[in-house]
């Protein structure tokens, strides 16, 4: 077990560079493996999620290699197993992905259905409800799903709270059903469009990603391809709530501000001062931050993945903010942590009632989920005194080489092995 030691206080300034986005590269891996010949993916994030979606792909037949920092080459070929392990599965949801993968190309698909999850409660009903729209017969028992088609048809579907699983699970699907498929209310997030592109460039006929509505004219089999995956959003928008917070001056490189405009809008209306680039964005805070009522949405809102970073930045603000999410009913866990650091916040049902400014102080606190964790990073890094984040496990899923980067910024933080 890790753990992550900050002394903070300290005035952050310099370059970071944002890795790619996890949540891109988690589906774009699992597509590639519709083909049955060899991928090259670059700018694929290291984090924990990756390794255990390439296990799981492993597991499965399918041949998956490093090439060089961010390079992965994948092949199809050999998948020849219709069972998930569950061993590996159990360790993160998006695991689920592999069941469009199995039930487009092999017909067949027996994964264990998600369990439980810190943010909320996590059905993949959606997700089923797709695969039976395609013409899958699909089962629940024993904890797994068995979904089986002798030939998948595409068909009209309409996504439910436009979830995005369930948009990529039922594209990942249909692309190699016969006939076309037409997601209606699909989720417009910049990882719907990379997938279709990804798709789009092994020969798949996808049109409309990135609007609620998607077409996709199933195909007799898609062939390799090279792709870049896109930049992390949410990585680049927990940097700059970072630069903010820690008051100096921070350029993010690797950046695309198109994906982030909610986000950049919210910052601005703060008082953070902000510049952009075709592939940087700089953040520095020179005035007071003043208070915000924010809401969580899908894409293009107020992404809820920088609810928890974005939350620790508005304790700084002067006045009462709200945050409220609408998301997930499970999202304020790491509050309770930001408290025992001094934070003046109240959560009432969906919503956070924040009172700043409040100097946070160091404190040994526990991250229970991906991003509340890096909140708890981000109020460490701006608390007067030494703080211990512990539940390192949650953080290493999404973020890269994390204190490397934070202490190019200056940043006094060690990890040490317990
Ligand atoms: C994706 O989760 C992301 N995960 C999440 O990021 C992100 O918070 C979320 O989208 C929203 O942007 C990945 O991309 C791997 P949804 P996903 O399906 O696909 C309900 C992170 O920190 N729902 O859009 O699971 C669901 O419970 C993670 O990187 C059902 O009820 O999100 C939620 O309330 C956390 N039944 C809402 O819909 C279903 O079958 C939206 O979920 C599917 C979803």
């Amino acid at each position: 077990m890790d753990k992550l030691v900050i002394e903070g206080g300290r005035v952050l300034n310099g370059v970071i560079t944002a890795s790619g986005a996890k949540n891109s590269a988690l589906p774009v891996i699992v597509a590639t493996a519709l083909a049955e010949e060899e991928s090259l993916l670059e700018n694929v994030p290291h984090g924990t999620d990756v390794e255990h979606i390439c296990d799981i792909l492993s597991s499965l037949g399918v041949a998956v290699r490093w090439d060089g920092p961010g390079r992965l080459r994948i092949n199809g070929a050999g998948l020849n197993r219709v069972q998930a392990p569950y061993e590996l599965v159990r360790k993160m949801r998006a695991s689920f992905y592999v069941a469009g993968l199995l039930l487009g190309r092999l017909g067949e698909a027996v994964v264990p259905l998600p369990g439980g999850c810190s943010i909320g409660s996590r059905p993949v009903d959606y997700h089923i409800k797709g695969f039976e729209a395609l013409g899958a017969q699909v089962a629940l028992e024993h904890g797994y799903m068995k979904a089986y088609a002798k030939r998948l048809t595409g068909a009209k579907y309409y996504v439910s709270r436009a979830s995005v699983g369930a948009t990529i699970n039922t594209m990942l699907a249909a692309v190699l059903a016969e006939g076309t498929t037409v997601l209606e209310n699909a989720a417009r997030e910049p990882e719907v469009v990379d997938l279709a592109n990804l798709l789009n460039a092994m020969g798949a006929k996808i049109r409309g990603a990135g609007m609620d509505v998607i077409r996709i004219e199933g195909v007799k089999r898609l062939h390799g391809t090279e792709h870049e995956i896109i930049p992390d959003r949410i990585e680049v928008g927990s940097y700059l709530i970072l630069g903010a917070m820690t008051g100096g001056k921070v350029v993010v490189e690797n950046a695309m501000g198109e994906h982030l405009r909610s986000v950049l809008a919210s910052l601005g209306a703060i008082g953070v001062e902000i510049e952009e680039s075709t592939t940087a964005i700089c953040v520095q805070r020179k005035d007071r931050l003043t208070p915000l009522n924010i809401a969580t949405q899908q894409y293009p809102g107020f992404p809820t993945d920088l609810q928890a970073p974005f939350s620790v930045l508005l304790t700084q603000s002067d006045g009462v903010s709200t945050v409220r999410e609408t998301v997930f009913d499970g999202r304020f866990k790491y509050v309770d942590e930001l408290r025992r650091m001094g934070a003046d916040i109240q959560v009432e049902r969906d919503t956070a009632i924040i009172t700043g400014p409040t100097q946070l102080t160091g404190a040994p606190v526990e991250a229970t989920d991906l991003r509340g964790g890096m909140a708890l990073v981000i109020g460490a890094l701006a608390a007067e005194g030494k703080s211990e984040v512990i539940g390192l496990e949650h953080i290493d899923r999404g973020y890269e080489r994390l204190e490397h980067k934070l202490q190019n910024l200056g940043a006094c933080v060690q990890r040490i092995s317990v």
